[in-house]
C-alpha cells in the first residue's frame, strides 16, 4: 500500500533514499520542492471557465505562452470524478503482490523495445515522454497505464479486477475524455485559423487513441533531492490531467519552475508534442515534473490522447504553407515514439 516499494522498504538503512532516486546536482528540485508559503508570487497561469464564451481565445493564447492551462465548468460530471478516484486509491491501497500482477513487458521499462507500454511498474527510468534521463535515476512514483479507446486497442485483461465497479468508472470517465477533447481540439483549431475538425481528424477522428494513467507519488522523506518525474513533455497530442488535492506538478517557463496550483474540480490541460509538431510550433508542448512531499501522497490520473500508431503527423499544410518552411518532419506517431522513447533523434 505504501508504494515505491514500500518507500523503499521504509528506509531501513540511513533515513535517506537510495542513490538511484538522487538526482544529479541541476535536477534537484531543492527547496522548490515545496515552496509552502514562503513562496514567490507566480506568475498567473490561465484557468479557464469552459462556460464563457471567450474561452476558446483564452486557450489559444495559453497553449501559444505556456503549452498548459487549467479548465473549470469543464462539463465532466463530479461524481463521474470521484468515481474514477475512488477505484484508483484502492487499487493502490492492494497489497503489492496483488499490483504486481498487472505487470507487463520487461517489468523495468514501460518502454520495452517491442512490447506494451500498459501495465503496472514503479520508479522506472523510462517514463512516457522520455523523461529517462541519461544517468539511469528511477522516479519516486509507482503507476499503472492502460488503454481505453477505441475498443480495438483496449486489452481488459490488463484492467484492474478489484476493485469492483473499476472497469465502469474508467468506461465512464472515457466517455467524458473524448467529448472534452473534441471540443478542446475544436476550440484550438479555430484558435490557429482551421476549420474546427481540422485537428480531430489530423489526430484520427473516430480512431483517436486514450492512453489512461494513475500516478501514486507517496511521501518521501528527501523531497529536495528526487523527482516524482523528471522533466519532460508528453509525446501525445494533449493530456488531460485530473490531479488530487496535493500539489506538486511545476512547468518550465522563463528559465523558472512555476508550480501548478491545487484549483478545485479544475482538470489540467497539457500541449504534447504531436499538437506542438502540428501546429507548426505555434502551440508549446509543456515541459513539466513532478516533485514529491514530504508528508502527503500526491495522485494524478492523467489521459494520453494520441493519434494511431500507424497515422503520419506533421505540420498542417495550411500553417507550413504560411510559415514556409515547415519546423517538423512528418512521421508516422509509432516512430515518433519509439525515436523518443529511445533518445534516437525524430
Ligand atoms: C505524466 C505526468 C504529472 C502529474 O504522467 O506524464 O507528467 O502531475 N504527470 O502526475
Ligand atoms: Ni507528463
Amino acid at each position: 500500500m505504501a508504494g515505491v516499494y514500500e518507500s523503499v522498504l521504509a528506509l531501513s538503512n540511513s533515513g535517506t533514499v537510495p542513490p538511484d532516486f538522487v538526482r544529479s546536482a541541476q535536477d534537484q528540485p531543492g527547496p522548490n520542492a515545496f515552496r509552502g508559503d514562503s513562496a514567490p508570487p507566480e506568475a498567473p497561469l490561465p484557468v479557464i471557465d469552459m462556460s464563457r464564451p471567450e474561452c476558446g481565445a483564452l486557450m489559444a493564447d495559453a497553449a501559444t505562452e505556456w503549452g498548459l492551462f487549467q479548465v473549470v465548468n469543464h462539463g465532466v460530471p463530479a461524481a463521474a470524478v470521484s468515481e474514477l478516484q475512488r477505484v484508483g486509491r484502492n487499487f493502490f491501497a492492494l497489497p503489492r503482490e496483488e499490483k504486481e500482477q498487472h505487470r507487463t513487458g520487461s517489468g523495468s521499462s514501460v518502454y520495452p523495445a517491442t512490447g506494451s507500454i500498459e501495465g503496472y511498474g514503479i520508479g522506472i527510468t523510462g517514463p512516457r515522454g522520455s523523461s529517462r534521463d541519461l544517468e539511469g535515476k528511477k522516479n519516486w512514483e509507482d503507476y499503472l497505464f492502460h488503454y481505453v479507446a477505441p475498443p480495438t486497442v483496449v486489452n481488459h485483461d490488463i484492467w484492474p479486477k478489484n476493485p469492483a465497479g473499476y472497469r465502469e468508472a474508467n468506461e465512464e470517465y472515457c466517455r467524458h475524455m473524448q467529448r472534452l477533447t473534441r471540443e478542446l481540439f475544436g476550440h484550438l483549431s479555430l484558435g490557429l485559423g482551421l476549420e474546427k475538425d481540422a485537428m480531430s481528424e489530423a489526430f484520427g477522428g473516430d480512431q483517436l487513441v486514450l492512453l489512461q494513467k494513475i500516478s501514486y507519488y507517496p511521501p518521501c522523506p528527501q523531497p529536495e533531492v528526487t523527482l516524482g518525474i523528471a522533466p519532460h513533455t508528453d509525446m501525445c497530442a494533449v493530456t488531460v490531467l485530473l490531479p488530487n488535492d496535493v500539489e506538486g506538478l511545476q512547468i518550465f517557463k522563463d528559465g523558472r519552475w512555476h508550480d501548478v496550483k491545487h484549483v478545485p474540480e479544475a482538470l489540467i490541460i497539457f500541449m504534447g508534442d504531436q499538437i506542438e509538431i502540428l501546429s507548426n510550433g505555434r502551440y508549446k508542448a509543456a515541459k513539466h515534473r513532478v516533485t514529491v512531499n514530504k508528508e502527503k501522497t500526491r495522485m494524478s490520473w492523467p489521459t494520453f490522447v494520441e493519434p494511431p500508431g500507424e497515422l503520419v503527423v506533421g505540420p498542417h499544410q495550411q500553417l507550413a504553407a504560411a510559415d514556409s518552411p515547415a519546423k517538423y518532419k512528418p512521421k508516422k506517431y509509432k516512430d515518433y515514439q519509439f525515436c523518443k522513447s529511445n533518445l534516437l533523434p525524430q
